[in-house]
């Protein structure tokens, strides 16, 4: 089929198969249901393509189905689908808002999950509890500031490389498809980035070993399970998060530990 696209031009058509996760709530029993969607464009994002799915479930009196948001520009960390079996879908370092469906074609058939995690737990169909994460940033992913002006710049110096590493980690968006991918649900490349990115510069030094013991130990706590050391959660993260973060994070831990950090 063809239709027209915004700029006007002719636009290629598809129809697709989709099996979308639908579940009422946290307790409830869920499973994965078909629907057919026909007037998909290439220039659409996988996220406006559910959008028009939902547009026509509501037209029908159906449930809309349920999936997080919110930037839609690759920045906020919100969305996050299990598609084909990949968190946040086929292209690497991408976000499934960041998406687009030229990548599919037209009689494809794609399976839609939530992250699937015990920390996560689902809170409707594709949209999943990630408060887990705020608990570990809440044990330590912080630094401790006097209050008043912001102290010149200079008089703080930081090498560049050291610069460039911290912001390297800090590029994390807290979306979770880390956890998602690994099959221990481990999140220890989120872990990882938030305790390199701090530890790394001379603002983040002084709970240095109260942040690697309280992170840690917090995400010991929320049922993160251990590192399975295959590189899944590198291998999907949008924002490039590298697996030497976790050695860091674990030089950290074991430093707090000989230096009898809390
Ligand atoms: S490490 Fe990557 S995959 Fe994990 S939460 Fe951060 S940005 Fe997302
Ligand atoms: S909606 Fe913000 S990163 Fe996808």
């Amino acid at each position: 089929m063809v239709a027209t696209s915004p700029n006007g031009h002719a636009a290629r058509t598809m129809r697709l198969k989709l099996r979308i996760w639908r579940q009422p709530g946290r307790d409830a029993p869920g499973k994965m249901v078909s629907y057919e969607i026909g007037g998909v464009t290439p220039d659409m994002s996988f996220l406006e393509m559910l959008d028009v799915l939902n547009e026509e479930l509501i037209r029908r009196g159906e449930e809309p189905v349920a999936f997080d948001s919110d930037c839609r520009e690759g920045i906020c960390g919100n969305c996050g689908l299990v598609i084909n079996g990949r968190a946040h879908g086929p292209n690497p370092g991408t976000t499934v808002c960041q998406l687009h469906m030229r990548f599919y074609r037209d009689g494809d058939q794609i399976t839609i999950e939530p992250w699937r995690a015990r920390a996560f737990p689902i809170v409707k169909d594709l949209c999943v509890d990630r408060s887990a994460f705020d608990r570990v940033i809440a044990a330590g992913g912080y630094i401790s500031a006097g209050v008043g002006g912001a102290p010149d710049g200079n008089s703080l110096p930081v090498p560049r490389a050291i610069a460039e590493s911290a912001m390297d980690s800090a590029a994390c968006i807290q979306c979770g498809a880390c956890v998602a991918q690994c099959k221990n649900a481990a999140a220890h490349l989120f872990v990882g980035a938030k305790i390199s990115h701090l530890s790394q510069l001379p603002q983040g030094a002084a709970e240095r070993a109260s942040r690697a013991t309280g992170m840690v130990n917090q995400m010991d706590i929320e049922g993160f399970g251990s590192c399975s050391n295959e590189g899944e959660c590198q291998a999907v993260c949008p924002k490039g998060i590298r697996l030497s973060n976790i050695a860091r994070m674990v030089r950290e831990y074991t430093r707090a530990a000989l230096i009898g950090g809390p």
